[in-house]
C-alpha cells in the first residue's frame, strides 16, 4: 500500500473513531491543522519539480477534499447522536399543572382597570397613558387653569424640585393630562380612556395621598351631553353587573368643561349591602362635561369645528364599592392575607362576553 493510502487510512479510522465533538476535533487538527499530516504533505509540494507537482498535486488535494467531507460528515453524526440522547432523556409531562397552587393574586385595583378597560374598549374607546410626574402646563395651565387660577387649590398638589429641562413639573392631581397629551397628538374623532395613578397631599380612612383615577375623552364633530349620559350609563351597568341604573346630573364646575356636570348613582345601602337602581341614597360617580373650547385651542384642535365631552372619576372608590372593601388604606398596605382574600385568580382575565369578575 502506498505510503498516501495508509495516511488516508489511518485519518479516516481516527475520525470514524472519535466518540465525540473534542475527540473528533483533534483527529481534525491531526490531519488539517497547520502541522496536521495532509498540510505537511501539502507543503511538500511547493519543493517539487513541475512535472512531479503536476503528477502528485491532485491526488493530494483530492485526499485533503476526501478528509474535510468524512470529518463533516461524522460531525453532523455526532451532532444527531446528541441530540437524539437529549430527546430520549429530557422529558417533561405537559399534562402537569404549570404550578400546583397559584400564590400570586392580581389587586383590585388591577382588577378594576381591567374591566373598565374591557367595557370601553367594547364602546370603541382606545387606551392612553401619562405620566405620574407631569409638566405643570399639562395637569393645569393646558386644561384652562393658569398659574394663578384658585381653581389651582382644589387640588392640593405635590410639587417636585424644578427639571434639568427647566419645566415645572407636579404629581399629576388627576388623569385629565392625558386628554392634553393625546389631544396634543392626534387628530379628532378621539375616543379615549386612561386609568392611572394619582396623587393629592390628603390621607384618612377614605383618602389616600396616592389613589387611582380613569379619565374618559371623546372628540368628533358632532358629540353632546347626551351622549356622555349613555356612555355613563353603559358603563356603570356593565361595570356594576346590572341591568339597570339610574343617573343623576348635578351642576357643577371643572375650568377644563364648561358645562360641567357631576353624575351620581341611585343606590339601596340599607342590608349592609349595596344595590344599585333602587333606594334613597345617591353615590358620586363622575365628574364631567363639554370639554371647554379653550382646552381645545390650546391643544391644537379648532374649537369651531370639533367639540367633545369629557368624564373622570376615582377608580379606587369603584373597587370599594364593587368588592365591599372597607377602607382605602388597606390597598396599598401590601398585606399578603388581604391580597389573597380580595385579590383575583392571575388567569382570569375580565371579559364582557365571560363575565367580569366571576
Ligand atoms: N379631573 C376631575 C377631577 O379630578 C374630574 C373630571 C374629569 C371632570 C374630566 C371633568 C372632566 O375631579
Amino acid at each position: 500500500m502506498s505510503d498516501i493510502a495508509k495516511l488516508e487510512r489511518d485519518i479516516l479510522a481516527a475520525v470514524k473513531a472519535a466518540k465525540d465533538e473534542a475527540s473528533l476535533e483533534a483527529a481534525r487538527v491531526a490531519a488539517l491543522g497547520k502541522k496536521g499530516s495532509i498540510s505537511e504533505l501539502l507543503k511538500t509540494l511547493g519543493a517539487m519539480s513541475a512535472e512531479e507537482r503536476k503528477a502528485k498535486g491532485p491526488a493530494f488535494n483530492s485526499l485533503r477534499d476526501r478528509v474535510a467531507g468524512a470529518i463533516a460528515a461524522r460531525r453532523a453524526e455526532l451532532a444527531d447522536a446528541s441530540l437524539n440522547s437529549r430527546l430520549q432523556s429530557e422529558k417533561i409531562d405537559v399534562t402537569l399543572p404549570a404550578r400546583p397552587e397559584p400564590r400570586g393574586t392580581v389587586h383590585p385595583v388591577s382588577q378594576v382597570f381591567d374591566e373598565l378597560t374591557a367595557i370601553f374598549a367594547d364602546l370603541g374607546f382606545a387606551v392612553a397613558e401619562g405620566p405620574d410626574v407631569e409638566y405643570d402646563d399639562y395637569n393645569f395651565t393646558k386644561l384652562n387653569i393658569p398659574p394663578d387660577h384658585a381653581a389651582r387649590q382644589m387640588h392640593d398638589t405635590f410639587y417636585v424640585s424644578r427639571q434639568a429641562d427647566g419645566e415645572r413639573h407636579v404629581l399629576r392631581t388627576h388623569t385629565s393630562p392625558v386628554q392634553v397629551r393625546t389631544m396634543l397628538k392626534q387628530k379628532p374623532p378621539i375616543r379615549i380612556i386612561a386609568p392611572g395613578r394619582t396623587y393629592r397631599v390628603d390621607s384618612d380612612a377614605t383618602h389616600s395621598p396616592m389613589f387611582h383615577q380613569f379619565e374618559g375623552l371623546v372628540v368628533d364633530d358632532a358629540t353632546n351631553l347626551g351622549h356622555l349620559k349613555w356612555t355613563l350609563e353603559e358603563f356603570c351597568k356593565a361595570f356594576f353587573e346590572v341591568d339597570k341604573v339610574e343617573m343623576r346630573a348635578r351642576p357643577s364646575y371643572f375650568p377644563f368643561t364648561e358645562p360641567s356636570v357631576e353624575w351620581d348613582l341611585r343606590c339601596d345601602r340599607s342590608g349592609g349591602q349595596i344595590k344599585f337602581g333602587t333606594g334613597n341614597d345617591w353615590l358620586e360617580l363622575a365628574g364631567s362635561g363639554i370639554v371647554h373650547p379653550r382646552v381645545l385651542a390650546m391643544c391644537g384642535i379648532d374649537p369651531e369645528k370639533y367639540q367633545g365631552y369629557a368624564f373622570g372619576g376615582g377608580i379606587d372608590r369603584l373597587a370599594m364599592l364593587k368588592y365591599g372593601i372597607p377602607d382605602i388604606r388597606s390597598f396599598f398596605e401590601s398585606d399578603l392575607r388581604w391580597l389573597r382574600h380580595y385579590g383575583f385568580a392571575a388567569l382570569d382575565i375580565p371579559t364582557l362576553d365571560g363575565g367580569l369578575s366571576r
